[in-house]
């Protein structure tokens, strides 16, 4: 286990060969993501993440949603490659799908009349915040994660079948899972191109 948070942060990766034997039960699992999410700062506390949490068939299930579509727009020939892909997302564990609940958007508008324009805004900056907490904290548990983008192909597949709420947006999708391989050498832009530094 990492012993400071930027070694957490230095071992969270994007980790694409994922299985579905967890090293922590199920229920601990969903308690990892639910409080990772519950302890992510948003804009005024507004609190506009949500999630929908997959696990074995269901998870298996959002999968199949993702490929049904994709063979809508994939042509023929190169749909093997596709669906040898999604083979993959779906050999691992579980899901968790970040969506953004508008009401909550809407409801800030219209209250802070003078930040309407930002509230948006916010509120993905808000998701990308849940999604990298819940990102280490799984890293912190020796689960494996990536990160996905299948919306808006499978929204509406999305709110049928688990009877989402109209006004959350789904903003992104983490598959994690048991490590079966680690994540390739990542390179690093320079620093001197990356930061400026006054003092
Ligand atoms: C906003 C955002 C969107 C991303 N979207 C995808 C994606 O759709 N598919 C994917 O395989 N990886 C996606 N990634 C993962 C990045 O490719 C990955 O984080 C980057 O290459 C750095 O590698 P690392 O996660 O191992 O540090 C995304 C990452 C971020 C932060």
């Amino acid at each position: 286990m990492p012993e400071n948070y930027l070694a957490l942060a230095k071992q969270r990766r994007t980790i694409y060969a994922l299985g579905k034997d967890l090293p922590l039960p199920d229920d601990d699992v969903i308690q990892t993501i639910q409080d990772a999410i519950k302890q992510a700062p948003s804009a005024f506390n507004s609190q506009s993440s949500r999630a929908l949490i997959l696990l074995g068939n269901e998870h298996n299930k959002f999968w199949e949603l993702v490929r049904e579509q994709l063979r809508k727009i994939v042509p023929a020939e190169s749909f093997h490659a596709t669906s040898d892909k999604l083979d993959g997302f779906a050999a691992a564990a579980g899901s968790v799908l970040f969506f953004e609940d508008q009401d909550v958007v809407t409801g800030l508008q219209e209250q802070f009349a003078a930040y309407a324009d930002n509230f948006p805004i916010w509120s993905e900056h808000s998701s990308g915040i849940a999604q990298y907490a819940v990102w280490l904290a799984l890293a912190e548990k020796g689960i494996g994660a990536n990160l996905q983008h299948y919306n808006p192909l499978v929204d509406e597949d999305v709110q049928r079948t688990w009877n989402i709420p109209a006004s959350w947006k789904l903003r992104a999708h983490m598959n994690f899972g048991s490590i079966i391989a680690p994540a390739g050498d990542k390179a690093y832009m320079d620093d001197a191109k990356r930061f400026i530094v006054a003092k």
